[in-house]
């Protein structure tokens, strides 16, 4: 049976394995610490750093496929691999577009999907002529290596334009600016592709955001018109193909007032969006990465349940008291119905630590409750002010 090496220790990566364990494949990963949750848990770890071709090299020996829990691999690493007969999934041409967002907004404009007005910032001038032309604030990205809302600012003014920039150009730190998209919400379709050509589809649905982080994820996104989300789906179907994406891809969109969506960016990888499928889908997203990257025929995406929220856990300001085992013991206790998936990290603030999976069929009733188990699993509070202690 195969093995598929994943770059990366983190979360994604053990919960891959874990689908892993089910098809009897081996994931094997590269991690950097023993501690990282997919070290944790996998048998086969090779320890490195991803930046290190010989430590890829060596993770990619005898695998069947080479594939990431994020996107920072140097492209240059990438080619080297191919070259020397690494199954690369996805392969660098279409991961360059999940790595580098200057690159991704150039081909998708080029390629007529809609995107925000953007431009590459290489001096404090460009910034602040872009905020002059597209209204303050606007928003700053570093061009790579940014996640969970790190590497993106809001700018207000000139001046912290000035300083912002400046700082971020002296550090070495590619930069773009786009417009601030007047969000009515934030969506994500997400797609499998394989080698053969096969596509897989789930329902397109919400994320919501807090501090540049997702927080919640509801699946299928409430009232999303059919139009809209047919053409969400095809949008990431046709890019999936266009790209030669393999494995599963995320397309985390804006949906504007008027009715329109704008491609925000593109992840070649499970994603914090597609957590819920874990138990809310036929098929999850990371049983569905592993099929694609083995060119198996995909599986079945049907939901099982008209909604399905998942609401991350993270890190609380400062840890409670209660332990993590016994939060989990009283959330048990309350929701025997709550799917809880933890990552093995420690709690620093707002980390993602872990997130629920809560399954029914009225949506308000249903995130009430994935937001309350999280917020439980975070802090230790119930925030409907129930006493786990009482009588
Ligand atoms: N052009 C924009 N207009 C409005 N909000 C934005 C824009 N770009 C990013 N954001 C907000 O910041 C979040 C993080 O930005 P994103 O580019 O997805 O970075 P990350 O790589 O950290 O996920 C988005 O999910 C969205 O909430
Ligand atoms: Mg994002």
């Amino acid at each position: 049976m195969p093995t598929v090496t994943m770059i990366g220790g983190g979360q994604l990566a053990r919960m891959t394995h874990q689908a892993a364990i089910a098809l009897g494949s081996t994931l094997r990963v590269l991690a950097a610490a023993p501690g990282e949750p997919a070290a944790q848990v996998s048998p086969n770890v090779v320890y490195g750093s991803h930046d290190d071709i010989d430590a890829l090299r060596e993770a990619a020996r005898g695998s069947h496929a080479l594939t990431f829990d994020h996107e920072h691999v140097p492209t240059e690493h990438l080619e080297v691999l191919v070259a020397e007969g690494v199954n690369v999934a996805p392969p660098p041409q279409a991961l360059i577009f999940a790595q580098d967002k200057l690159a991704m907004r150039e081909k998708l404009s080029s390629l007529g999907l809609p995107v925000p007005a953007f431009t590459a910032v290489d001096s404090v001038a460009d910034a602040v002529k872009f905020g002059d032309e597209h209204g303050w604030p606007f928003v700053l990205k570093a061009v790579r290596g940014g996640y969970d809302g790190r590497g993106v600012w809001m700018p207000a003014s000139a001046d912290e334009a000035t300083e912002l920039v400046a700082d971020q150009l002296a550090h070495g730190v590619r930069l773009l600016a786009e417009a601030k998209v007047p969000l009515k919400r934030e969506l994500s379709a997400m797609v499998a592709r394989s080698p053969f050509g096969q596509a897989a589809t789930w329902p397109v649905v919400e994320t919501v955001q807090r501090d540049g982080q997702c927080a919640v994820v509801i699946a299928p996104a409430p009232d999303l018109s059919e139009e809209l989300a047919a053409r969400a789906e095809t949008m990431a179907l046709e890019l999936a193909a266009g790209l030669g994406v393999v494995g599963v891809m995320a397309v985390e969109l804006f949906e504007t007032h008027d009715g329109e969506v704008l491609v925000n960016e593109l992840a070649m990888r499970p994603h914090n969006s597609g957590h819920w499928g874990m138990d809310g889908s036929r098929t999850g997203q990371f049983e569905q990465h592993i099929r694609a990257v083995l060119d198996y025929p995909l599986g079945d995406t049907t939901p099982l349940a008209p909604v399905t929220v998942m609401s991350n856990i993270l890190g609380a300001a400062e840890a409670p008291e209660m332990s993590m085992d016994e939060r989990l013991h009283h959330l048990f206790a309350r929701m025997p119905d709550a799917k809880v998936h933890l990552y093995g990290k420690g709690e620093r603030p707002n980390r993602k630590i872990g997130h629920i999976n809560i399954l029914g069929n009225d949506v308000e009733f249903v995130r009430e409750k994935a937001e309350r188990a999280a917020t439980w699993m975070s802090t230790g509070v119930w925030t409907d002010g129930w006493d786990s202690h009482g009588e």
